[in-house]
């Protein structure tokens, strides 16, 4: 099973990062996005990436200015842009890095059932759906898997590569070997909630918000708690803010409706009230700190 053609559908947070490290990879990448706007700005976030990670690797003298500049160049013609899904029909692989909306997501799978070639691999990035729902909406169970990447996408290694009890072995490989492909170490899972990461993550960095609601720890003292005493390069506070608290919130509260029973899936008050008030964390500018850009302000 050969794969050339990628198409990525979103070029958001994550969708941008995938269409990148696919591009570098040395595929052919169709990046999707309904909104023109949106496709234009993700571009450009591609670009800005592209120049750091050329721009680090002279500086470590891991390549020539040169042969840097001219693997961009020979990226960003890899990706071409499309407005309409009809686009991605002729691809190898189309890996979808939409909004987390379970309905919204059926309902793509669905279309690209329609839209795509017979034997076109079909992929999720979602971090906490199932697979098998997206799986069975798409009409073709045994060839749509899960390729959950983490966020900044360009610089974490990991890729979960999820399968369900349809999945076809081959396409399995195929996406093993895409992952392999793009730069990535590929783990692979079975179809549970959150995978391995965030059925990890999740309840750490939600445990972590209810210890600083109850009062037992600043954030500043939680999170340096984390980042001290067990290496982690961020701690658990400043971790929700840069993958979004809207991200956070909507995971655990999928969850917690569809798992009521489990402890380990709670929602932090404060967590609710900080996403209702549009403070979503680095995206937003604030969140449990304030941002500027990518790096927390230096005030808190
Ligand atoms: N492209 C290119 N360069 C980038 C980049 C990108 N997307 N993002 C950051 N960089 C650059 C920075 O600009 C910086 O460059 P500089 O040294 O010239 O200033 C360099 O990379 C290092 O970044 P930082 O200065 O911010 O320093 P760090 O050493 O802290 O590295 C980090 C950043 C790799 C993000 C590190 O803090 C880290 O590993 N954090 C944890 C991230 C994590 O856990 N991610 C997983 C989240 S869970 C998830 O994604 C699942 C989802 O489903 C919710």
């Amino acid at each position: 099973m050969n794969i050339e053609r990628v198409g990525v559908i979103g070029c958001g947070l994550m969708g941008h990062g995938i269409a990148q490290v696919a591009a570098v990879g040395g595929f052919q990448v169709h990046v999707f996005e309904a909104d023109a706007k949106a496709l234009e700005l993700g571009v450009q976030r591609i670009e800005h990436s592209l120049k750091k990670l050329a721009d680090k690797a002279v500086e470590k003298g891991k390549k020539t200015r040169e042969v840097a500049d001219t693997d961009t160049v020979d990226a960003l013609k890899r990706i071409t842009t499309a407005l309409e899904l009809e686009a991605l029909a002729d691809c190898d692989l189309v890996v979808e890095a939409i909004v987390e909306n379970l309905e919204v997501k059926n309902s793509l799978f669905a279309d690209l059932g329609q839209v795509t070639r017979a034997d076109t691999i079909l992929a999720s990035n979602t971090s906490s759906f199932p697979i098998g729902e997206m799986a069975a909406a798409s009409g073709r169970p045994d060839r749509t898997i899960g390729l959950h990447f983490f966020n900044p996408v360009q610089l974490m290694r990991l890729v979960e590569v999820v399968r369900t009890e349809a999945t076809d072995d081959a396409v399995f490989d195929a996406a093993l070997a895409f992952g392999r492909a793009c730069g990535k170490h590929p783990v692979s899972c079975r179809d549970t909630p959150g995978f391995v990461v965030n059925r990890l993550l999740v309840p750490y960095m939600t445990q972590a918000i209810q210890m600083l609601d109850r009062g037992d720890a600043s954030k500043e003292d939680i999170d340096a708690a984390m980042q001290f005493g067990c290496g982690h390069p961020m701690g658990p506070i400043t971790l929700g803010d840069y993958v979004g608290l809207d991200t956070t919130l909507s995971i655990i509260e999928g969850w917690c409706a569809r798992y009521p029973d489990e402890p380990a899936f709670a929602i932090p008050d404060s967590l609710r009230t900080l996403v209702e008030a549009g403070k979503l964390g680095r995206k937003s500018g604030e969140g449990y700190y304030e941002w500027d850009g990518d790096k927390k302000k230096a005030n808190n």
